[in-house]
This record gives C-alpha cells, structure tokens and sequence, in this order.
C-alpha cells in the first residue's frame, strides 16, 4: 500500500492545496506514483491549481461509489506522467459517512507510491474521512497568530486519533522575523507543539502562477527548492539519506535571524 499523506488544518487560506498540489508534482518528479486527492467537496482547487479543470469530467465520489471507471475519473498529466489527480465534486450529492467512504477510497490508492489528501479548511466530514485513509499529517500553518492556533488544534486532535504530524510553515517572511514582527520557526514549533517538515517561503510569483494552473517547478519560483527540500525530508525515510536542513538552498533567508522574533 502507498504511503497516505494528509495536508490540512482547520484554518482556511494557509497553503494546504499549494502544498499539496506542489508536494505530489514534486513527489511524481521524483518517480514516485503520485496520487492527488481533492476533499474539499463542493470547492475543490487542486484542478485549477494544476490546470486541469477542462479535464474533470467525473469526480472522486463517483470513482468511489462506482458510478463511472476508476480511470474515467483520474486526471493524468503528460507532462508529469507519475502524477494523478481525483478531484472534487463541483456539488456533492453523497452522504458520506466517513468509515465506508474511507474504506472504499482507500480501495483506490493501490498501484500508488503516495497518496496525498487535500482537505477544506474547516473541521469537516471529509477531513474525518481522510483521518481515516492516513498514515501521518502535514499541518500547514502561516505567521498568522489565528492560523498558529488553528495548527496546534489540527495537531492535537490529529494526534488523539493516532496520526504523527508534522509542520509546514507557509508563506514565511524572513525580513518581518528579523525585525520581531511576526513568530519566528522556533515560536511557531513551540506554539504548535508539532515538529517541523518544512519552510516555504512567501512567494509572489508562484501566487500568480497558480491563477494560470502552473506549479512551482523551476528556479524562477524561490518556493520551488523549499518544496525539494520537504519531498527529499518525506523520501529519506525510505531512502536512508540524511534530512536537508530546512532552508537548504532557499535564497532571500537568512538563517540565523528566523528562528525567534
Ligand atoms: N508560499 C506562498 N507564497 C505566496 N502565496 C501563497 C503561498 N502559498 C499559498 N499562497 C496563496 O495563498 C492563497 C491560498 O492558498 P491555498 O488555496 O493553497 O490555501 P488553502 O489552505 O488550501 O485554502 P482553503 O482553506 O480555502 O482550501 C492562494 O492565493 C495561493 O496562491
Ligand atoms: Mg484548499
């Protein structure tokens, strides 16, 4: 079976799809069959975000209730051929009940390398479902005092049902630690309790990339190393490398000045 990762938190707006999109493209690059779910019924992004949303004819509910081929419902990129995508239903008709939904999803996931689950930024059924279907989390949190609380809570909760997490920080400002505005990676690993995956750094031009369906997948993104640096930390379990350090070859940081504010 794949390994199953959860990509969430009860806070909207942190960088949950970005990273999950960004982290499975990565993960797929690195030759390891990728699939990407959509959970955030009803929304869904990550067809937008990889640029597929023309391509989305049947959803991740009809996959999993039978109603269409597993393969009619799966994106496939031809430019990244270890990737795939179950997106979300524009407007789910379902009851889900979380056991038999994740069970029947889980049926899916086999052929994969990683799965990577999206969730919505609430506390939702379908977070419980992906509880459910995963073997460990990434909770992603920014700066924000409000989304540092809602990481500690995911977390926590998260960990009550048995799930390890870890944290990503997202869109992190390096000047404004420097300067004692905003929580540094020390205070926010202290204030979320969750050991650390990974620091993205905010980046402008993946922002508006991603209005078009395009990932951070070369240099001119300053985010496209920080999300190398996370998939090498999730492959080196198996591959028995040594973790890079966090800012590992992410410019514009300096190192010393963003641990505390
Ligand atoms: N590292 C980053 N630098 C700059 N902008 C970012 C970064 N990560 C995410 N964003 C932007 O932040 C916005 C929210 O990102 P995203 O949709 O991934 O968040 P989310 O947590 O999935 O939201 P929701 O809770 O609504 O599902 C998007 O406009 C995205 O482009
Ligand atoms: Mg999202």
């Amino acid at each position: 079976m794949p390994k199953t990762i959860l990509i969430t938190s009860f806070k909207g707006g942190v960088g949950k799809s970005t990273a999950a999109a960004n982290l499975a493209s990565k993960l797929a690059r690195a030759g390891k069959r990728t699939l990407l779910c959509d959970l955030d019924f009803d929304l869904g992004t990550l067809d937008l975000i990889t640029g597929c949303e023309d391509r989305l004819l049947f959803d991740i509910c009809d996959a999993v209730y039978g109603r269409r081929e597993v393969e009619d419902c799966t994106v496939k990129f031809t430019s990244n051929p270890n990737l795939f995508l179950l997106g979300a239903p524009f407007k789910c008709t379902d009851t889900i009940e979380p056991d038999d939904f994740a069970q029947r999803l889980k049926n899916l996931f086999t052929g994969y390398d990683y799965v990577i689950l999206d969730t919505p930024g609430a506390d939702s059924v379908t977070l419980a479902v992906g509880a459910k279907c995963a073997d460990e989390a990434i909770v992603v949190a920014t700066h924000n005092p409000t989304s540092i609380r809602g990481a500690e809570k995911t977390a926590q909760r998260l960990r009550e049902n048995g799930i390890p997490c870890k944290l990503l920080i997202n869109c992190f400002d390096g000047r404004s630690v420097s300067e004692s505005k905003r929580a540094g990676m020390l205070d926010m690993i202290d204030a979320t309790k969750t050991p650390l995956l990974g620091v993205v750094p905010y980046d402008r031009t993946l922002m508006f990339a991603q209005e078009k369906g395009v990932l951070a997948e070369t240099d001119a993104f300053v985010s496209s190393k920080a999300f190398d640096n996370i998939v090498q930390r999730i492959l080196c379990s198996e591959t028995g490398e040594r973790p890079r350090p966090v800012l590992y070859g992410v410019s514009g940081i300096k190192r010393k000045k963003v641990l505390t504010k």
